[in-house]
């Protein structure tokens, strides 16, 4: 038998109900039979010949080929979750760093994420945030405050946070519209370009590298090693032969390495940046371990890099394919703010985090055994019928818009959202002065379960006089 074949046969297999240890039975499940799925990788013709029943034809959240997909293909299995099983056992995912030992719960509701991430006390991070199980290795190098519960996470975000003082805060806001200008400025001056390396990539990583004081000589280094550490699922990162999990142990350790070297020359000699408060704070009277300071330094350099580049390039996406809209905010920048939430809202940059049920509960209905994983489709909720009107329109003066492209609220709302929001008002606040027209290529998407990356999309814009 081909691989491909054999590959589709054991997911196909592995898609069967009560087929780990049966602690969470497999109610909710969606009427997979209805649904429209295009498939990028996979032939219809293959699954046929290969799967025992229709009903396990088309692709579940666990499988590579439904995440190959853009998102616009996978919207129609999540509106058909949604409305039929809002919270869905799927079988354990084969799209993972680590083989999954067993299934998990998808929720696709905005009002269902919305509670799972402001109960911690029900539903925990410690166990893992991420859809896969993670290697032991990966695990250790990425340990941060985004994988811990109250108190301890309090104790670490509160230190966190107190790098951020407001001082810092506003002459980074000033950098950061100087900056967002001359990106934007030579971006129109050569009538567009690529995207993602001309344009969207560039803010983000100047931002970062000036809050962390990463120097030049280091920055396209980190940015690839950030990179790594996001998108190695998809197959154009697996260089060399190397699997997903290799690339991304290997990213984490170039950050730490360099988290290393930067932490030492700050130990020297202090500056005035994130870091060097963070290199003498202290939690129960200890200074931060190095290992501790490497899990912040990649937390933040995977955070803040990937999700509001991703905006980007699905905000000029958007635009490209909604003119009116683009005339719209041309004609009133008091707009950009709303215009900000709605491009977070339908790029959805984080498809998913995942929490752990801490005992027995119910959810939607739904009963949770005690260590049920629980995974959060931003990506779905923020589609969600019952939260927004006409959730598919592109709507930049959407009222309410009650997204959760930053999470869902709660303790781990995202710590950089004021900073994502300034970049991306500076950005597109100076698109909208700058150019008349945006064109778009073709998208070549990311494939990912994790975050919604746009790998390349050429654009062409035209200059206001
Ligand atoms: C549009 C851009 C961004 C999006 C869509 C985004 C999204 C998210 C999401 C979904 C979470 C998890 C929330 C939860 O579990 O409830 C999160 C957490 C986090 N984000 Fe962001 N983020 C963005 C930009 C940034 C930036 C620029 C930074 C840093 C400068 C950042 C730093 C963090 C950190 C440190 C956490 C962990 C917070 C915690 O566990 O307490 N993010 N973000």
């Amino acid at each position: 038998m081909e691989p491909l074949k054999r590959k589709l046969r054991d997911e196909a297999d592995g898609h069967r109900p009560m087929a780990t240890d049966g602690e969470n039975p497999p109610v909710g499940r969606a009427d997979w039979e209805s649904i429209d799925v295009k498939d990028t990788d996979v032939k219809d013709t293959d699954v046929e010949n290969t799967a025992p029943n229709a009903a396990l034809t088309a692709p579940s959240l666990s499988q590579r080929a439904f995440w190959a997909q853009p998102a616009s293909e996978r919207a129609p299995v999540f509106a058909e979750l949604r409305r039929t099983a809002p919270v869905s056992y799927q079988e354990p995912s084969v799209f993972s760093l680590a083989p999954q030992k067993s299934g998990f719960w998808a929720v696709t509701r905005l009002a269902d994420v919305q509670y799972v991430s402001r109960h911690p006390d029900l539903f925990c991070s410690a166990q893992g945030v991420g859809l896969g199980d993670v290697p032991v290795d990966l695990l250790e190098l990425n340990a941060s405050f985004l994988v811990m519960d109250p108190p301890r996470h309090t104790e670490m975000r509160r230190i966190v946070s107190s790098a951020f003082t407001p001082r810092r805060i506003a002459r980074l806001d000033d950098g950061i519209v100087a900056e967002a200008n001359r990106i934007v400025d030579a971006f129109v001056e050569r009538g567009g370009g690529d995207v993602v390396g001309d344009l969207a990539m560039k803010l983000p990583l100047w931002t970062i590298s000036n809050m962390m004081g990463i120097p030049e000589s280091m920055r396209a280094e980190f940015y690839r090693a950030a990179e790594g550490q996001i998108a190695a699922q998809d197959p154009e990162f697996a260089t060399e032969g190397k699997d997903s999990t290799t690339v991304a142990i290997e990213s984490a350790m170039t950050l730490h390495r360099l988290a290393g070297e930067l932490i030492a020359a700050r130990r020297a000699h202090p500056g005035d940046d994130v870091l060097s408060t963070l290199v003498s704070s202290t939690i129960d009277g200890e200074p931060l371990s190095d290992q501790m300071l490497g899990g912040i330094f990649v937390l933040f350099a995977t955070a803040a890099n990937d999700t509001t580049r991703t905006s980007t390039s699905h905000g000029v996406r958007l635009f490209a394919a909604n003119p009116g809209e683009w005339e719209r905010l041309q004609a009133d920048l008091s707009l950009l703010p709303s215009t900000i939430e709605e491009i977070v809202r339908c790029a959805s940059p984080v498809i998913h985090f995942r929490r752990t049920a801490t005992r027995d509960t119910e959810l939607a209905g739904v009963p949770l055994t005690a260590g049920a994983p629980v995974v959060m489709f931003y990506e779905s909720a923020n589609q969600d019928e019952a939260a927004f009107d006409a959730p598919e329109r592109f709507d930049i003066a959407r009222d309410p818009n009650p997204h959760v492209g930053f999470g869902g609220g709660g303790v781990h709302f995202c710590l950089g959202a004021s900073l994502a929001r300034a970049q991306l008002r500076a950005l597109f606040g100076r698109l909208a002065e700058r150019a008349a027209t945006i064109q778009t290529g073709e998208a070549e998407y990311l494939t990912s379960n994790f975050v919604n990356g746009v790998k390349r999309m050429p654009v062409t814009v035209t200059a206001r006089p």
